[in-house]
C-alpha cells in the first residue's frame, strides 16, 4: 500500500528538502524519509555537520544525500533553496523546519536577533512554501510539511518574537491548505511541544532540565509521531496533545471569531454614535 509520502511510487517517492537538517528534529527528519527511501537535500549552516550526516544516510540507506550550505535567515541564502526548488522536478517534499528562539523580552533582545529570527522563522518559510506550493501545484503532487510550535498557540511569557513567529507560521500554514484545496497537493502543520535538541542552548534563558518532569518529549518520538499523523492524512499534527477536541475547537473558534469581526457598526459596549 503507498503512504501519503510517496508521491510518485513506493519504490521511488522522489527528493526531499529538510531545512535544519543539522540538528535535532531536522536531522531526525532527514534519517527517517531516507528510510523511506527519500533522496535528500539537507539544508542549514554548518556546512561539517551536514557532511557528516549525509555520508551516514548514504551508507546507511542507500540514497543520495546532497548538502546545501545556506543562511536562510538572509535574502541569499533563502534564493539558493527557492532556486532549486524551482528548478529540480525530483523534488516531492519540502519539510521547512529550520527555526530558532531567544528567551528574552522584547526590551532585551537584539535588533539584529529579532532580523534574524524573523528572517528564518517568517521570510524564509513563506519564500520557501511559495517555491514549493508553485512546482507542486503545477505537477499537481508534492508535500509541504511546516513546523511551528505550540509556543504559537498562545503569549508565553520571555518568548514575545519567537511564540509570534510560530502563530505566523500556523495561520500561513492553514492559509495554505485552503489553496490546495482540490489538489492532491499536501499540507501538513507540526506543532511540537518541548523536544529535547540543541534549540533549547541557542534559545538560552531556560534549560530542559528546568522544565516539569514528563513534559519534553524525544527527538525521535516527535518526529515519528509527524509522520504519522501525515500518513493518517492529518492537517495539523500535534504530537503531545493526546486530546484533539482542544485543537478542533481552538480552530473551529477561531473560524467563528473570522466572521463575527467584520461588521459596520461598533459594538454597543462602546457607545459610539448614539
Ligand atoms: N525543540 C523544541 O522544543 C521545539 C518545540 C517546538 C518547535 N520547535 C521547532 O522545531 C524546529 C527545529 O528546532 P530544533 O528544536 O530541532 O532546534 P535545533 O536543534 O537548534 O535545530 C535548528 C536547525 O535550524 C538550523 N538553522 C538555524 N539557523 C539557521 C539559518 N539562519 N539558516 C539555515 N538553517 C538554520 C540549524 O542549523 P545550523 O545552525 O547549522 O544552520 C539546525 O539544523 C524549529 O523550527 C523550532 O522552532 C522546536
Amino acid at each position: 500500500m503507498e503512504t501519503a509520502l510517496t508521491n510518485r511510487n513506493s519504490s521511488n517517492p522522489g527528493t526531499a528538502i529538510v531545512t535544519g537538517a543539522s540538528s535535532g528534529i531536522g536531522k531526525v527528519y532527514a534519517d527517517r524519509l531516507a528510510a523511506r527511501g527519500y533522496d535528500l537535500i539537507l539544508v542549514a549552516r554548518r556546512q561539517e555537520r551536514l557532511s557528516t550526516i549525509a555520508a551516514d544516510l548514504q551508507q546507511r540507506h542507500g540514497v543520495s544525500a546532497e548538502v546545501l550550505v545556506a543562511d536562510l535567515s538572509q535574502p541569499a541564502g533563502a534564493a539558493a533553496v527557492v532556486d532549486r526548488l524551482a528548478s529540480d522536478a525530483s523534488i516531492s517534499l519540502l519539510v521547512n523546519n529550520a527555526g530558532f528562539s531567544a528567551m528574552k523580552p522584547l526590551t532585551d533582545t537584539p535588533d539584529a536577533t529579532i532580523r534574524e529570527m524573523i528572517g528564518l522563522n517568517v521570510t524564509a518559510l513563506t519564500l520557501l512554501s511559495k517555491a514549493a506550493l508553485v512546482a507542486f501545484k503545477a505537477r499537481n503532487a508534492g508535500t509541504l510539511v511546516n513546523v511551528g510550535s505550540g509556543a504559537g498557540f498562545a503569549p508565553y511569557p520571555g518568548i514575545p518574537v519567537y511564540g509570534s513567529t510560530k502563530a505566523y507560521v500556523h495561520l500561513f500554514t492553514e492559509a495554505l491548505q485552503g489553496e490546495v484545496e482540490g489538489t492532491a497537493v499536501r499540507v501538513q502543520l507540526v506543532l511540537p511541544g518541548a523536544v529535547i535538541s540543541e534549540g533549547w542552548e541557542v534559545a538560552g534563558g531556560s534549560s530542559l532540565e528546568s522544565l516539569p518532569e514528563g513534559i519534553v518529549m524525544t527527538t525521535e518520538d516527535c518526529v515519528d509521531a509527524a509522520l504519522s499523523g501525515l500518513d493518517l492524512g492529518e492537517r495539523v499534527t500535534a504530537p503531545s496533545l493526546h486530546d484533539d477536541a482542544p485543537l478542533r475547537e481552538y480552530e473551529g473558534l477561531s473560524g467563528k471569531l473570522l466572521q463575527s469581526v467584520f461588521d459596520g457598526k461598533p459594538a454597543a459596549r462602546y457607545k459610539v454614535g448614539g
